[in-house]
C-alpha cells in the first residue's frame, strides 16, 4: 500500500468511527501540503462537514486526532488551516518507502503482460533522397521517448517506420547521379551513402533551376516552365519506367536506395533510435490502391468521369480527396492506407500513434476518418502525434536554401563541444582518452535530446546549442552533473566499506528526519504518477520538468547537509540509500528519454 493509500483508509474508518459516514475513498481527497504550512499531505475535509454537523476546523481536528491514535505509524502530527487537514507523515513511513523505491528495479513502470494492449507507434519515415535534419532529430527522439513512456506504462509497443523509398523524389537524385555522378560510390568517395544521394538531389535542383530561369528567358511564363524544362520531364519518364517495373532502373533505385539505408542506420544508431519493423513505400503503395478499390465497390469512395476515385468527406466537414490519380497512380494518402492495411496484418493494433510533424494535421484528420471508413478499428481514434518545427537561432532551415541542419553534424558537433567543455575538468581525474571520448557522447547527446524533448511538443522551437549543454540550467548536462556527483559519492562509501544494496535501510533506526530529506523522498514517491501522466498526455516534457526538479531538490538537500561527512552511521547510511534512490529514479526517467548517464563526469 503506498503512503495516500493507508491515509485514504484510515480517513475512511475516521469519518466512520466519528461521524457514523460510509466515505468512498473517492472523497477522501488529498492533496500535497502548500509550502507555507508544515506537513505532506493534506485532507480537504469539506465532503465530510454536512455528516459531522461541525465547523470545518473541528471536523479537522478530530480525524487528525483520529490518525494520530490510530495510524500512528503513518501519521506522526498534524495542524489544520480552515478546512485543510495538514498532516506529517511518520518518519518511518519515509524510510519504508525509500526501501521499496531502491528495492525494484523498475520503479514506476508498469509491467507488460499477455494481456497489454498493442500499441503501433510510428516515427522518423524518411524520404530516400537525403540525409535526415534537425526536423528528423525532433521526430525520432519524441517518437522513441513516447515508445519507452507508453511500454512503461504496461503497453506492448511496436516501433515502426514507413521509409518514403519511391516517388519521383529518388528519381531526381537517380536522375543527376546518371549525368553527373562518374560512377561516384560511398566507397570511391568515403562518402556516407545518404549524404552521396542528397549532393546529387541539390545538384538536381540546381541544374532544374538553370533551366527553368532560362526557358523564363525565352518568354516563357514561370509555371509551364516548371513542367517544360527536360529534366523534370526526364524524371517523370524515369518515374514511369520505375512503375513499369523497368530492370534497368529498379537496379539503379535499388542500388542508391541501400547506399542511404546503410547511412541512415549510422544515424539512428549515433541517436540511439531503433525500429521493430520497417515499412517501405514501395511496398506498400500497391496495397493501398487494392484497398481503395475496395472502398470504391463498397460505395464509400466514387469515380470522376476523367477515371480518378475520389472520397467525398463534405459530410465531415472536410473536402473531397483525390486518393488514384485518372491514370491509376497512387498519392500519398493511396500508400499510407496500403500501409495501414499491411500493419494490421502482420500485427494485432489496438492503438497507432504517427509521430508526424503539424504541417500533416490535415493529412492525418483524412486518414482517420478513411481508415474507419475502411474498416479498421483503430482509424477512428488513431492518433497523429503532432510536433512543431525546429530550428537554429540563426535561421530556417530549409534544405533548397542550403542551410539545412544535418543531424549527423549536429551529433558530431555535440559531441566536440561536450569533449571541449570538459577538457579542463577531467584533466583533474585519471580518465583515460577512451572514457573522456565516451562521457563526452552522453553529454553531448543528452544535451541534445534533452533540449528538444523538455519543450510541449506542439510548439516551435528553436535549439540552441550553447544553452543546451550549459551545466547550470534546465539541461541534459545539469542532470547528468548531478546522477555523476551522486555515482561518485556511492564510490567513495564503497571503498569506506559502505555498500547500500547490502542492508535493508528500514532496519537503521533513523529518526528525526530534516525536511528536505522527507520531502526529497515525497518527490521520489511522485515518479510512478509522472510516468502515468506522461503516457496519458504523451508528453515526454513531463518527465523531463520531473527530472529537473528532482535533481533540484538533491541539490538543495546536498548544499545543506553532508553525506560522506555525517558521524552518526545509521542517518549517513540513510542518506546514501537517498543519494542512491535519487540516481536511480534519475537515471529511470532520462532512460525514458533516451538519455544515458555517466558514472562520472
Ligand atoms: N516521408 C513523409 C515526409 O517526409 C512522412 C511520412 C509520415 N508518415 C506517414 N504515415 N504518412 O513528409
Amino acid at each position: 500500500m503506498t503512503i495516500e493509500e493507508k491515509l485514504i483508509a484510515g480517513v475512511q474508518s475516521a469519518v466512520k468511527a466519528l461521524y457514523g459516514m460510509e466515505a468512498t475513498p473517492e472523497q477522501v481527497q488529498l492533496q500535497k501540503t502548500r509550502e507555507e504550512f508544515e506537513g505532506h499531505l493534506t485532507v480537504v475535509v469539506f465532503s465530510f462537514v454536512k455528516a459531522a454537523r461541525k465547523s470545518p476546523e473541528m471536523v479537522g481536528n478530530e480525524i487528525g486526532q483520529y490518525l494520530v491514535e490510530h495510524a500512528s505509524d503513518v501519521v506522526a502530527r498534524f495542524n489544520v488551516v480552515k478546512g485543510f487537514l495538514n498532516l506529517v507523515i511518520s518518519d518511518a513511513q519515509w524510510v519504508e518507502l525509500l526501501a521499496q523505491i531502491n528495492a525494484d528495479p523498475k520503479y514506476g513502470f508498469q509491467p507488460v503482460t499477455e494481456e497489454s494492449p498493442l500499441v503501433m507507434i510510428e516515427y522518423s519515415s524518411p524520404n530516400t533522397n537525403k540525409p535526415l535534419h534537425l526536423g528528423h532529430v525532433r521526430n525520432n527522439l519524441l517518437g522513441s521517448a513516447l515508445a519507452r513512456i507508453v511500454e512503461a506504462n504496461g503497453n506492448k509497443v511496436v516501433k515502426t517506420n514507413i521509409v518514403n523509398d519511391r516517388g519521383i523524389h529518388i528519381c531526381k537524385s537517380m536522375l543527376a547521379w546518371l549525368k553527373w555522378g562518374n560512377g561516384e560510390t560511398p566507397e570511391s568517395s568515403g562518402k556516407k551513402g545518404d549524404h552521396l544521394i542528397g549532393d546529387y538531389y541539390v545538384a538536381f535542383d540546381k541544374h532544374y533551376r538553370e533551366e527553368v530561369r532560362a526557358l523564363v528567358a525565352q518568354g516563357m511564363d514561370e509555371e509551364t516552365a516548371k513542367q517544360e524544362a527536360p529534366l523534370i520531364k526526364e524524371a517523370h519518364e524515369m518515374l514511369v519506367k520505375w512503375e513499369q517495373g523497368d530492370a534497368e532502373v529498379r537496379a539503379l533505385w535499388k542500388k542508391m536506395n541501400e547506399w542511404v539505408y546503410a547511412g541512415f542506420d549510422e544515424t539512428y544508431k549515433m541517436m540511439g533510435v531503433s525500429f521493430d519493423k520497417i515499412y517501405y513505400e514501395s511496398d506498400t503503395y500497391l496495397e493501398g490502391k487494392e484497398k481503395v478499390m475496395e472502398g470504391l465497390e463498397k460505395g464509400f469512395f466514387y469515380r470522376r468521369d476523367d477515371g480518378s476515385v475520389w472520397a467525398d468527406l463534405t459530410a465531415e466537414g472536410l473536402d473531397e480527396k483525390l486518393l488514384l490519380r485518372s491514370d491509376g497512380t497512387s498519392v500519398y494518402m493511396t500508400q499510407d492506407i496500403g500501409t495501414a492495411k499491411l500493419r494490421f496484418q502482420d500485427f494485432p493494433i489496438d492503438k497507432m500513434i504517427y509521430v508526424v510533424g503539424n504541417e500533416q494535421n490535415y493529412h492525418f484528420q483524412v486518414l482517420s476518418i478513411l481508415l474507419d471508413k475502411l474498416g479498421f478499428k483503430w482509424g477512428k481514434d488513431l492518433v497523429h502525434f503532432s510536433y512543431g518545427m525546429v530550428e537554429l537561432p540563426n535561421g530556417k532551415m530549409k534544405s533548397r536554401e542550403g542551410t539545412v541542419v544535418d543531424a549527423d553534424d549536429l551529433m558530431a558537433a555535440m559531441i566536440d563541444d561536450a569533449y571541449e567543455a570538459s577538457k579542463e575538468r577531467t584533466k583533474q581525474t585519471d580518465m583515460d582518452e577512451d572514457e573522456a571520448r565516451e562521457v563526452a557522447r552522453k553529454v553531448g547527446l543528452g544535451a541534445l535530446k534533452y533540449f528538444i524533448l523538455k519543450v510541449d511538443a506542439r510548439k516551435n522551437m528553436l535549439f540552441n546549442p550553447e544553452e543546451s549543454i550549459d551545466f547550470n540550467g534546465n539541461t541534459g548536462p545539469f542532470i547528468q552533473y548531478t546522477y555523476a556527483r551522486i555515482a561518485s559519492i556511492l564510490r567513495r562509501a564503497k571503498e569506506q566499506g559502505i555498500d547500500v544494496s547490502d542492508e535493508k535501510v528500514e532496519n537503521r533506526p533513523v529518526r528525526g528526519l530534516a525536511t528536505k530529506e522527507t520531502e526529497l523522498i515525497q518527490k521520489l514517491s511522485q515518479f510512478p504518477a509522472v510516468v502515468r501522466q506522461a503516457g496519458t498526455d504523451y508528453s515526454p516534457s513531463g518527465i523531463c520538468n520531473y527530472c529537473y526538479e528532482l535533481t533540484k531538490s538533491f541539490n538543495q538537500f546536498y548544499h545543506d547537509y553532508s553525506i560522506l561527512g555525517e558521524p552518526n552511521e545509521d542517518l549517513k547510511y540513510f542518506r546514501l540509500s537517498l543519494a542512491k534512490a535519487v540516481a536511480k529514479v534519475i537515471s529511470l526517467g532520462m532512460g525514458l528519454l533516451g538519455i544515458e548517464m555517466p558514472e562520472r563526469m
